[in-house]
C-alpha cells in the first residue's frame, strides 16, 4: 500500500502537490470511493481512476535533451510556440524538470516522474547547475568576488556561486557560474546585477548529468545509473 497522491506522481499526473490537488478537488477514486488526502491504496489490486479514468502503473521514462534556443519548456502554450516537448517523443508525455528559458540552450531533463521531478526542484534539495555565459564586457575582481559571495536580487539574496571568467575577449568575456538555485531567469539577472549583461546562456551541467557531445536538438535516454546518481542528489549534490 502507497499513498495515493505518490502513485498519481509516478503515473504521469506532475509532482505530489499537482497529485494532491486532484485528490483535493474529489476527481480521484479507489474502488469507487472518493479519496482523500492521506489515503492508501495499492496500483496493482485497487481500481484507482482520476475524473473516471483508470490509471495504470506508467513506465518511467528520463532524458536528456540539449535544448536549442527558440524553443519554450511550458508544455502548453496559446501562442503556440516551438516547444521541448515537440522534439521527444509523444508517449509517454514527459515534463521538463525546472525551465530555461527560450534563449538559454544545454542541459534539459523530462521526465514523467513526478516524484523526482519534485525532489530536484524543492528548495531544500536543489541541486547544481552549471552555465557557460557569453557576457558583455569582463568581470573585474569585485564582480566576481560579488557574484561568489551572494548578492541581493529583487527577490531576496542569491545563495555563493562558483563562478569562473575562462575566456576574456575585447569586449566581452566567457564565464561559468555553477549555482544550486532555480529562481526565474536567474543567471541573467545575477549578472546583470554585477554590470554584465548577458549575450548567450548554455547549461552544461544538471547535478550529476552532463550533456557531453550531444547535439543541439537531440535527446537520448538516462542510463539506469544517471537515474540513481539524479535520485542520489537528496543526499549529495
Ligand atoms: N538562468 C537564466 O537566467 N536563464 C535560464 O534559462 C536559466 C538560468
Amino acid at each position: 500500500m502507497e499513498r495515493l497522491q505518490k502513485i498519481l506522481a509516478r503515473a504521469g499526473f506532475g509532482s505530489r502537490r499537482k497529485a494532491e490537488r486532484l485528490i483535493k478537488q474529489g476527481l480521484v477514486t479507489v474502488n469507487g470511493e472518493v479519496a482523500e488526502i492521506g489515503s492508501k491504496a495499492d496500483i496493482k489490486k485497487d481500481d484507482i481512476r482520476v475524473k473516471g479514468k483508470k490509471i495504470a502503473e506508467e513506465t518511467l521514462v528520463y532524458y536528456l535533451l540539449h535544448k536549442p534556443e527558440g524553443y519554450i519548456c511550458t508544455v502548453s502554450d496559446p501562442f503556440d510556440r516551438p516547444k521541448v516537448v515537440d522534439l521527444l517523443p509523444k508517449e509517454p508525455r514527459v515534463f521538463p524538470i525546472g525551465r530555461l528559458d527560450s534563449d538559454t540552450t544545454g542541459v534539459l531533463l523530462l521526465t514523467n516522474d513526478g516524484e523526482l521531478t519534485n525532489f530536484l526542484l524543492h528548495p531544500r534539495y536543489e541541486v547544481s547547475k552549471t552555465y557557460l555565459a557569453k557576457v558583455k564586457g569582463i568581470p573585474n575582481k569585485k564582480a566576481l568576488d560579488a557574484l561568489g559571495e551572494g548578492l541581493i536580487l529583487d527577490d531576496g539574496p542569491t545563495q555563493p556561486a562558483k563562478v569562473q571568467v575562462l575566456k576574456r575577449g575585447q569586449d566581452s568575456a566567457l564565464v561559468s557560474l555553477t549555482i544550486a538555485e532555480g529562481r526565474k531567469r536567474q543567471v541573467k539577472r545575477m549578472l546583470a546585477a554585477v554590470g554584465h549583461e548577458v549575450i548567450s546562456l548554455h547549461r552544461t551541467k544538471f547535478g550529476p548529468i552532463d550533456l557531453g557531445k550531444l547535439e543541439k536538438g537531440c535527446y537520448r535516454e538516462l542510463t539506469k545509473q544517471e537515474v540513481e546518481m539524479l535520485r542520489e542528489c537528496q543526499k549529495e549534490c
